[in-house]
């Protein structure tokens, strides 16, 4: 009978799971968040958020992972009679996620390869374009992103086929510090540049994004609260499938309680680096480039690397890379996610290991849809849903991704997330996620009342207004 092999160390776990949580989000969304929602003011809001909400949710589906051995299908299927379904939910927006994240990974991958063509000074460099230029020539490129897609898919196959130690906790036990060292080289660089002090005031003193200029007006405090739960919740990784899956395979000895808070102040911290690093450097040498997503990561940022003389090229290699690195932990946990299910299925029923096959079959799915993405190059190519249904355009349907991120991170995560919530505070209790905390030896879980209270009256209220939030944001 082949054995269901987890995590050799909890040091191997914790980088696994704080490398999923750390993705672009933490790049292209926290940080310019943060400077047009107040600052410091949305720095605490998002912290109280995360205690109230994102720990609760990541500790519980940890445990809920744990106590099951299983993915989060099998998990929801022996816990709950009512909510037998709702790990299926968290597959489906794994998998939808996966399909955009990896055509945005083939996005970084480009990238890298375009500095390394300016730092050699040859011909696959960006000759003398401008940021703007670049992206748009890339995006509307059919044949040239959907390589670069396939490629990052392909990665993301190689190293879930590896099996959880051997594939995943690998390559994140060397990636998360490495990409730590390359923020902190970047951070120094970026804040060092005359004009950058401008960024800080952006992302940290409340009210100075709107007396500038920058955004127009200030944002009420329920757009401030809404915003940093979104955030929060895409940025933990949870209210889908994953915690609840790299939680099946950590052993009975670590403690959750210690792990779920590592994996939220690293996240949070890595937000907050990242921010130092992207948004100096945009203020002091691209001060009309955009300040959040796929914009600023490919316009600016590439416009930034120009504009910094001959040494440009090598931090544009390092932020690319450290980008690859945040990128490619997310998407290994986002199909690992998926595959899971169908490779304990196979074991439970005798079939042995069967991890490469399912990994192989799911990957081809993922790559049929990032085809889509990829070939819709962001809405550039006409062949966006709004295009198709003669709609108006909306937001969420004036590009591919923006669609499937509006099913996933508009809608079915936080419904997960709130559905979750709902079936530990009033149909199984909250009594087997303590049970499963303190199955580590000689641990009491202190902060049960805490968890209790969460569960049954904060975290709700905070996921129905993160899910009307979200829904908000996507169609109004
Ligand atoms: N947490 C990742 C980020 O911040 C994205 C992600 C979301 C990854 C959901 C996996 C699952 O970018």
């Amino acid at each position: 009978m082949d054995e269901r092999k987890g995590f050799g160390t909890n040091f191997g776990f914790l980088m696994a799971a704080v490398g999923s949580a750390v993705g672009l989000g933490n790049i292209w969304g926290f940080p310019y968040k943060m400077g047009a929602n107040g600052g410091f003011a949305y720095l605490a809001a998002y912290l109280v958020l995360a205690a109230v909400c994102g720990f609760v949710v990541l500790l519980a589906e940890l445990a809920l992972g744990r106590k099951t051995g299983a993915g989060a299908v099998k998990a929801y299927r022996l816990v709950s009679k009512k909510l037998k379904w709702v790990g299926w939910l968290g597959v489906a927006s794994a998998f939808l996620i996966l399909s955009f994240y990896c055509a945005l990974g083939g996005y970084c991958l480009k990238y890298l390869v375009l500095n390394l063509g300016n730092v050699l000074h040859s011909g696959f460099g960006t000759n003398g374009m401008s940021g703007g230029e670049v992206f748009n020539a890339f995006v509307g490129n059919m044949g040239e992103s959907t390589l670069y897609g396939m490629i990052f898919v392909a990665i993301t196959m190689l190293i879930v086929m590896g099996g959880i130690s051997d594939g995943i906790e690998r390559v994140c036990s060397v990636g998360m510090p490495v990409l730590f060292i390359l923020l902190v080289i970047s951070i120094i660089r970026a804040v060092t540049l005359p004009g950058a002090v401008d960024g800080l005031k952006y992302m940290f003193i409340p009210g100075w994004a709107v007396a500038n200029g920058v955004i127009e007006e200030a944002p009420s405090i329920f757009s401030v609260i809404s915003a940093a739960g979104g955030q929060m919740f895409f940025s933990l990784s949870i209210g889908m499938a994953i915690m609840i899956t790299y939680g099946s395979y950590l052993d009975k000895k670590e403690n959750l309680e210690k792990n779920a808070l590592v994996i939220v102040v690293m996240d949070t911290l890595i937000a907050i680096l990242a921010g130092l690093c992207v948004i100096p450097a945009r203020f002091a040498l691209d001060p009309d480039g955009p300040l959040g997503g796929p914009g600023l990561l490919f316009i600016t940022m590439q416009n930034v690397f120009d504009r910094m003389g001959p040494i440009g090229p090598i931090f544009g290699l390092l932020f690319y890379l450290l980008v690859i690195f945040a990128a490619i932990s997310s998407s290994i946990s986002l199909l690992e996610a998926v595959v899971v299910h169908f490779v304990d299925d196979a074991r439970d029923r005798g079939l042995g290991d069967k991890r490469k096959k399912y990994t192989l079959i799911i990957a081809v799915l993922v790559a049929a849809l990032c085809v889509l993405v990829c070939v819709d190059g962001l809405g550039s190519n006409h062949i966006a849903p709004a295009d198709l249904l003669h709609l108006t355009v909306k937001g969420w349907n004036d590009c591919w991704l923006d669609f499937f991120d509006m099913l996933s991170e508009g809608v079915m995560m936080p419904l997960g997330g709130l559905l979750l919530v709902l079936m530990l505070g009033f149909e199984t209790g909250t009594d087997l996620i303590r049970d499963e905390c303190e199955a580590t030896p000689d641990h009491r879980m202190r902060i049960y009342t805490f968890f209790k209270i969460c569960v049954r009256v904060l975290t709700p209220i905070v996921m129905l207004i993160v899910l009307y939030g979200q829904i908000r944001a996507f169609f109004w």
